[in-house]
């Protein structure tokens, strides 16, 4: 081959600048992976290892997967913690002078997942930064994959708050400077993240702070609330940072900041979260059984990814959980309002997801068209949740955009039957742009007339068994049988020998056959760059958009809280200042779940600040010490993520933090 060796120099070239991925370099239809690369993903992957001549190094190993099918070869080497750097030919092969042009257009690591496949839809994907500013941590958490972009910060003294922080996210990968590698690669050892050391100078709060400024285009961070949380800031722009070099892309749809502090929280410690079975069991390690289990009965995956956070991370403040308290009540009374919602919320698409990937450039006209059917269903859900008497859910919708125009321009422009990808026509209906229509027409009229051909050429030269017919090689033809030739007309021109038959082609028959291609090929071209201007229209609306989807999520959970505590017969708790708890016939909410009905027996609890400061728990093995004690964390815990819970009465003073060693 005598392009060999040039292309192996482009591909050590690429390779130099991503030695920390798998490099995926593509060859026509194939990805390849070359040397170490290749032995790694043959390994992982379970693909056959071949060689390639490098010249006069000799054979070089590689191996190869087939494009189109590179998203389920690319989940496992993720999932097996290595980073791959995706490689296209940027220029049009058939037009290239000597070697393609090829170029890194994107690096997936296990922190900045976009793609749908390579997502579980019920469970957010973070990355984190950590930075070191003065005497404190900085901490910055985003999932790229929804735009969700959260700071923090806390003294450095206390290393337990940063270990709890880590297992509260439970991150896919975290950021750190060099110097912070090794101190938070111990902190971090019971997680399984994936630590990526980056270069000291991203984390320095000064350009980090200007970095963040530039994306957002704001002239300061005040209104995120981080403007002076140095340690934060630096995070933040790392994790920044990493995006753009990951993506190569704007990112829109990381539109904001959001500050929190550990104090606005219940701190649960590693421990306590375990012990208690919030999200997985610790037998199992798996959701069934869990409190999320019990909890659980999202419509939607933003749903579902928002009752996991409430429930990892409890609030402290009473009007906060009362204004949750009151919305999930609204829900509770109003049995027909919750079910009629609920069925509408089937119909919402990932919405945070979809925008994520419209920002990164990867949406497809299949998710253009669930986001117009999605936009479709908002006035009746405003309608719907404005006759709420109490007035907690109308509030909710008050401000809830419908984006109309948007809505019926989407809804007008995609075919029902939208392909998946962008590039093949298709897209749009009929009547979306006049050109594309004359397009459209001139196949139609086209294909009817090659439809009509047959019949006619027929009757013209009397043989009955004439074809026509269509491949990708030589384009329309008539097919004569060897028995039949001496009918041909003289105006028939041979395209083609076949064992018994031959092809023929006719200058009227061609002009029709350039018609239909040039139509097809400039219709697929004109769709996609439609698609493209119709994306870019969707971008122009995407902070309402994200807040549409953030109220969807939000009232989801709501009712999902509302019918749990409808179905398992659960009372709102009344929150107080107090150093009370008053439980009256408590249950534990998974154990009476996994118990026949019935059988549960419910406990009471009296704890305050005065005569009841202390209980002793004794009895045999099995007696259901351990079960109570969990329940009353539980109920705590459920009261302060905004739930219902499982007693007949229940009155808690607010706490700041559970301690479990159970
Ligand atoms: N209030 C209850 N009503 C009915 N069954 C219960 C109740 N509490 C616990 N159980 C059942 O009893 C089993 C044992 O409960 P638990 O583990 O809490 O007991 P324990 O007293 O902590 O036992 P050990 O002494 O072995 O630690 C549970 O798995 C559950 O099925
Ligand atoms: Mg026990």
């Amino acid at each position: 081959m005598v392009n060999e060796t040039p292309m192996l120099r482009q591909y050590r070239r690429i390779k130099a600048e991503h030695k920390d991925a798998i490099l995926l370099f593509r060859l026509g239809d194939f990805y390849e992976m070359f040397m170490e690369d290749a032995e790694i993903a043959a390994g992982i992957l379970e693909i056959v290892l071949t060689s390639r001549d490098a010249g006069r190094e000799g054979r070089i190993p590689m191996c190869g997967i087939p494009a189109h099918a590179a998203s389920g070869y690319i989940a496992r080497l993720i999932e097996s913690g290595y980073k791959v750097a995706i490689c296209e030919q940027v220029e049009d092969p058939k037009k290239a002078k000597g070697l393609v042009k090829r170029e890194v257009v994107k690096i997936i690591t296990p922190g900045t997942l976009t793609d749908l496949e390579l997502l579980d839809e019920k469970n957010n994907n973070y990355l984190m930064g950590i930075a070191l500013a003065g005497d404190y941590y900085g901490l910055a958490v985003s999932d790229l994959s929804t735009g969700d972009f959260l700071v923090t910060q806390f003294p450095r003294a206390d290393q337990n708050l940063l270990v709890d922080e880590l297992h509260h996210w439970q991150p896919r990968e975290i950021l750190v400077a060099e110097e912070l590698q090794e101190e938070v690669a111990r902190l971090a050892r019971l997680t399984p993240a994936l630590i990526t050391p980056r270069p000291a100078r991203e984390f320095q709060p000064t350009a980090a702070r200007e970095r963040l400024c530039a994306h957002f285009q704001v002239v300061s961070l005040e209104g995120f609330g981080c403007q002076y949380l140095d340690a934060a800031v630096a995070a933040a722009g790392a994790v920044l940072a990493y995006f753009q070099e990951t993506q190569k892309a704007r990112l829109e749809h990381l539109t904001a900041l959001r500050t929190y502090f550990l104090d606005d929280f219940m701190r649960l410690d590693l421990f306590t979260r375990r012990n208690l079975e919030l999200v997985r069991t610790i037998r199992e390690n798996k959701t069934p059984g869990s409190l999320l289990w019990v909890l659980d009965r999202t419509v939607t995956a933003m749903g579902a990814r928002l009752l996991r956070k409430w429930i990892e991370q409890p609030l402290r403040h009473q009007e906060e959980i009362e204004e949750r308290l009151e919305r999930v009540e609204a829900f509770y009374l109003r049995h027909d309002l919750r079910e009629e919602f609920r069925g509408l919320l089937k119909s919402v698409c990932d919405l945070q997801r979809l925008l994520a990937r419209l920002s990164c450039g990867t949406v497809n006209p299949r998710e253009l068209l669930a986001l117009g059917r999605t936009l479709a269903l908002l006035p009746r859900v405003k309608e719907l949740l404005g006759q709420d008497e109490t007035a907690a859910l109308a509030e909710e919708v008050r401000d809830l955009d419908l984006l109309p125009e948007l809505c019926s321009l989407l809804t007008s422009a995609i075919r029902e039957d939208a392909p998946a990808s962008p590039k093949e026509g298709n897209i749009f209906c009929r009547g979306y742009h006049p050109e594309l229509d004359k397009l459209i027409q001139a196949t139609h009229e086209g294909k009817a007339w090659i439809a009509g051909l047959e019949r006619k050429e027929r009757e013209r030269t009397g043989i009955k068994s004439l074809k026509v017919g269509f491949n990708q090689v030589f384009g329309y033809y008539i097919e004569v049988t060897k028995a039949n030739l001496a009918a041909v007309p003289p105006d028939y021109q041979r395209r083609q020998t076949l064992a018994n038959a031959e092809r023929f082609i006719t200058p009227e028959l061609k002009e029709y056959e350039d018609l239909i291609l040039g139509a097809e090929e400039r219709r697929v071209a004109l769709e996609y760059d439609l698609f493209l201007e119709l994306r870019q229209r969707v971008l122009d609306d995407l902070p309402q958009l994200r807040q549409i989807a953030s109220i969807l999520a939000e009232l989801d959970v709501l009712a999902t809280l509302a019918e749990t505590a409808v179905k398992n017969d659960y009372c709102r708790p009344v929150i107080t200042r107090e150093r009370r708890i008053k439980i009256t016939a408590g249950r534990h909410p998974v154990v009476e779940k996994v118990l026949p009905p019935g059988e549960f027996v419910p406990n009471d609890t009296l704890l305050d600040g005065e005569k009841h400061r202390l209980q002793i728990i004794t009895g045999p093995n099995m007696a259901g010490k351990s079960t109570y004690m969990r329940q009353v964390a539980l109920i705590v815990l459920m009261a302060q993520i905004g739930s219902f819970v499982p007693a007949d009465e229940a009155e808690i003073g607010l706490v700041d933090r559970i301690f479990t060693r159970v």
